[in-house]
């Protein structure tokens, strides 16, 4: 029987350019986090998720690692509510303004907080937690494989034995991811908690289907200074409900529950975020 030629099937052998953490993701990690006062505006009436974070920190009651705590928007109030907080951040206003926050508060309040400036794919404690929590969307400045498989090998390192990792991440929608990156999202003028001044605002959306990173551009005008005008970039990596849950089990963590939108409820195809209890698989790590 004569030998059947097979054609070489092309491979392609690099995708590494496409995967790769660049300077516009680092710009889109820092550059809303630059005005603690306009992010504590643009944030105050968000209570859903503040509220799940305090029942649950009171459920079990344990010293409590938050990574990306900024600000302290949840931080502070559980440190108000009797709980033990170690606050990790990479951004210095936060931070700052987290410290200023504190020398007001009541002492008790003040030593319950310890905070640490760094990288949360870096940053490493002697002892491991029994909570450790990463809040609003902080999961979603990992935008390539190894900034996940470093910060969890972080979290695993800090995660008690039967402790839980908590972690909320927007769900990823696809009729947003389908928006045009030349249309502006416009919303009224309004007073710039941070400049003080009226401001034109707008928003652009760009999403790169290949990194499954969304680039969002704010866009300030000052009314009274048309010439006064900046753009503040922000980069979400957007983690799909069954890429997140095989991260974690491949990392060492295994899901025990998921909440929507900050309740108790089941989970259903609408809903916005999603809350990821994991645990340990197998015992802590080293
Ligand atoms: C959306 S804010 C959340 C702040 C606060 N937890 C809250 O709920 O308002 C995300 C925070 O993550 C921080 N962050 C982003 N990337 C980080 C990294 N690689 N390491 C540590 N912190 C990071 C930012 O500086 C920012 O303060």
């Amino acid at each position: 029987m004569k030998p059947v030629r097979v054609k070489p099937v092309r491979t392609v052998t690099s995708l590494a350019f496409a995967f790769e953490r660049t300077a516009v993701h680092e710009r889109g990690s820092d550059s809303h986090y630059e005005d603690p006062s306009y992010y504590a505006a643009t944030y105050a009436d968000r209570t859903a998720d503040l509220d799940y974070y305090l029942g649950l920190a009171c459920e079990v009651d344990v010293p409590v690692l938050e990574y990306g705590c900024g600000n302290g928007r949840i931080a502070l109030p559980l440190a108000h509510a009797g709980v033990r907080v170690t606050g990790v951040d990479r951004s210095r206003p936060m931070l700052d303004d987290l410290r200023r926050q504190l020398r007001r508060a009541p002492a008790g309040v003040r030593e319950r907080v310890r905070l640490r400036q760094g990288d949360m794919r870096a940053v490493r404690f002697r002892e491991r937690f029994g909570l450790v929590l990463c809040t609003f969307n902080t999961f979603l400045h990992l935008y390539t494989r190894a900034d996940v498989e470093r910060y969890l090998a972080r979290v695993t390192s800090h995660l008690a034995r039967g402790g839980k990792f908590v972690v909320d991440v927007s769900v990823p929608s696809a009729a947003e991811l389908a928006r045009s990156p030349s249309r502006t999202y416009r919303v009224r003028p309004f007073r710039h908690a941070g400049t003080g001044e009226v401001v034109r605002y707008g928003e652009r959306f760009d999403y790169d289907p290949m990194t499954q990173v969304l680039k969002v551009d704010m866009m300030f005008e000052s009314r009274d200074r048309p010439r006064h005008k900046w753009v503040t970039p922000l980069c979400h990596r957007q983690f799909f409900p069954q890429e997140l849950e095989a991260l974690f089990h491949y990392n060492g963590l295994t899901v025990v529950d998921v909440h929507p939108d900050f309740t108790r409820e089941p989970v259903t195809p609408d809903a916005r975020t999603l809350v990821y209890h994991a645990k340990l698989r197998g015992g802590p790590r080293r």
